[in-house]
């Protein structure tokens, strides 16, 4: 059996980072699921399919060309690496994460990044419903400001434009529209252990991170 460590928690709580420094640590594979979602949105919004069409957006889901290779992601041979963060992306692609036909149509793909000698899964849903056996379980937490501030930085160091106050309120309504669906909510798993990053830097969770591991 190959051990996932789960990394679930908020929009711009830091999951992604961290995820990345512990698999690396470890010399372990990484799964970034959120990717699957904006991947699945940037199609949806270059066909014309709308963020409330469900069948549609599963059956773009269900027929996502793609490839991840060091670190840059393709799809249907372009680079879409930056486009996929854009925010547009990202607010479109937490409406069709709300969809039970979306989620289903992702969750094998999610679970074929599963090699030896482990992997370390980021999402939302990674210790509920996709790997609900694994090992550790980290629910990743921060308040609202620190995780308003991290967006904003990692955007403009991109070189889009960012606006704080706009991001925070489009932070808020992200959380919102995840806790509340009925498809795999944003809740921690029972087993997991909740760390709060807001007073710590990367390498202070990471290292929090990896001391469960070791345990
Ligand atoms: O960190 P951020 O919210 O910007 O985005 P992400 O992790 O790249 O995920 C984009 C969107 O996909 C999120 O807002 C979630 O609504 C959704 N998502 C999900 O529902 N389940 C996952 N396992 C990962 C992402």
């Amino acid at each position: 059996d190959v051990p996932v460590i789960a990394i679930d928690g908020p929009t711009a709580s830091g999951k992604g980072t961290v995820a990345q420094r512990v698999a690396q640590h470890l010399g372990w594979a990484v799964l970034d699921s959120g990717a699957l979602y904006r991947l699945t949105a940037l199609a949806c919004m270059q066909n014309g399919v709308a963020d409330s069409d469900e069948a549609e957006a599963a059956r773009i889901a269900a027929g996502l060309d793609v490839q991840f290779h060091n670190g840059a992601i393709w799809l249907g041979g372009h680079d879409v690496t930056a486009a996929i963060r854009e925010e547009p992306v990202g607010v479109f692609a937490s409406r069709i994460a709300a969809f039970g036909m979306v989620r289903q149509a992702l969750l094998e793909r999610q679970r074929a990044f599963r090699r030896l000698p482990g992997l370390v899964a980021d999402g939302r849903d990674m210790g509920t419903v996709v790997f609900p056996n694994a090992p550790l379980k980290i629910f990743l937490v921060a308040d609202v400001a620190a995780r308003a501030e991290r967006r904003c930085k990692q955007l403009k160091e991109k070189g889009f434009s960012a606006n704080l106050s706009s991001l925070m309120e489009d932070l808020q309504a992200r959380d919102e529209r995840d806790r509340t669906r009925s498809n795999a909510p944003l809740v921690p798993a029972p087993d997991a252990i909740i760390i709060d990053s807001s007073n710590l830097t990367i390498e202070e969770t990471v290292n929090a991170v990896l001391d469960h591991w070791s345990k």
